[in-house]
């Protein structure tokens, strides 16, 4: 099947469109290029061009009638900035989806796949969070993901729309054959800045935050191989209609994570033993908005997408430094 994936020149959108591929599927890609670089388009059907445009998006479908879902990632994503610029935020990832989810449906097209975020969940005892879990969202970055969640439920009980909402984790690494990842030139996420901190490019790796009510005191993550993250959007698409049907419900949510809790500090056990090296670390005040942190329960999209991850955190952060080594030939940049 054909289908179109907003933000495809993104971290995820990309290695989701291999993924796709891989599986015999054709991804449609529709992206504006504000953030996403232009080298992970590769040779895919692409159209630049911003997911509130009407006539835009009735082209792409007109071109493309085999389009058969839609997985929405197109969104602004970075936490601080939303703090600083919540209209551009709640603009872009509100309203622009908003128009993008009302076309969808205007022009027949009512599957969506919305790419949500574990950002959402308070924090529980134990910290392991399933679909139900209270939630308590601490930037306006997560908060337009909540409202987005709300829209979608909304929509799909008034009209065709039906929806699966995927709360991801924490992604990271590269696909098997490096051709995208990490494209920040200074990645904020705690394994980004391991990896600068490992290959020189800082002088130490900060713990920000030592005093979080967690084993060892640091936050706790669920780190998620991007790969296995692309290989559960096949999964949504391809059981699009059985999973809907199974839950009875017209939009349902999925956590996508490992089911394992990592701290920071054993993180950076485990990255030292990739490594093979040890790596200088300091210890920092949290940062503001840092959250202690959540794992995922995944028995649902087991049960009913049938996926779980395969890919463990070494593996993962094996691939996060062999991209960190590839990516100047694919982006310019170190
Ligand atoms: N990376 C994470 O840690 C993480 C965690 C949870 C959820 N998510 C969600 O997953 C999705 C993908 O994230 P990512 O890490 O690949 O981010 P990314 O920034 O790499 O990709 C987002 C893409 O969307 C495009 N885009 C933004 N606004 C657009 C618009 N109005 N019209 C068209 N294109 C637009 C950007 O150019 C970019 O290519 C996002 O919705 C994000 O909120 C990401």
């Amino acid at each position: 099947m054909k289908v179109l994936v907003t933000g495809g020149a993104g971290y995820i959108g990309s290695t989701t469109a291999k993924a796709l591929e891989g599986a015999g599927h054709i991804p449609v890609i529709l992206d504006s290029l504000l953030i996403g670089p232009r080298a992970f388009v590769r040779d895919r059907i692409f159209y630049e061009g911003d997911i509130e445009d009407r006539d835009l998006l009735r082209r792409v479908l007109s071109e493309h009638p085999e389009i058969e879902c839609t997985i929405h990632m197109a969104a602004r994503i970075v936490v601080p900035e939303s703090v600083e610029q919540p209209y551009a935020y709640y603009r872009d990832n509100v309203a622009k989806s908003l128009e993008l989810f009302d076309s969808l449906v205007d022009l027949g097209k009512p599957r969506v796949v919305f790419s949500s975020s574990a950002s959402l969940y308070g924090t529980v005892e134990g910290f392991e969070v399933d679909e139900s879990s209270p939630l308590d969202p601490q930037s306006p970055y997560a908060r337009t993901k909540q409202v987005m969640e709300m829209v979608l439920s909304d929509m799909a009980e008034a009209t065709d729309l039906r929806a699966i909402i995927l709360r991801y984790f924490n992604p990271v690494g590269s696909d098997p054959d490096l051709e995208s990842g990490i494209y920040a030139r200074e990645p904020s996420h705690v394994l980004g800045q391991l990896v600068m901190a490992a290959q020189g490019q800082k002088k130490t790796f900060a713990i920000t935050g030592s005093d979080h009510p967690t084993r060892d005191g640091t936050g706790i993550r669920d780190y998620i191989h991007v790969w296995d993250l692309a290989q559960a959007h096949v999964a949504a698409v391809e059981g699009f209609d059985r999973a809907i049907d199974e839950v009875g419900a017209t939009s349902t949510v999925f956590n996508l994570g490992t089911g394992d809790g990592v701290t920071v500090r054993e993180l950076v056990k485990t990255f030292e033993k990739v490594f093979g090296k040890e790596v200088p670390v300091t210890e920092a005040p949290p940062r503001p908005g840092d959250a202690v942190g959540a794992f995922a329960n995944v028995d649902k999209a087991r049960d009913v997408l049938g996926w779980t991850s395969s890919l463990d955190l070494e593996q993962a952060i094996s691939s996060a430094l062999d991209w960190a080594k590839k990516r100047k030939q694919i982006l310019g940049y170190d």
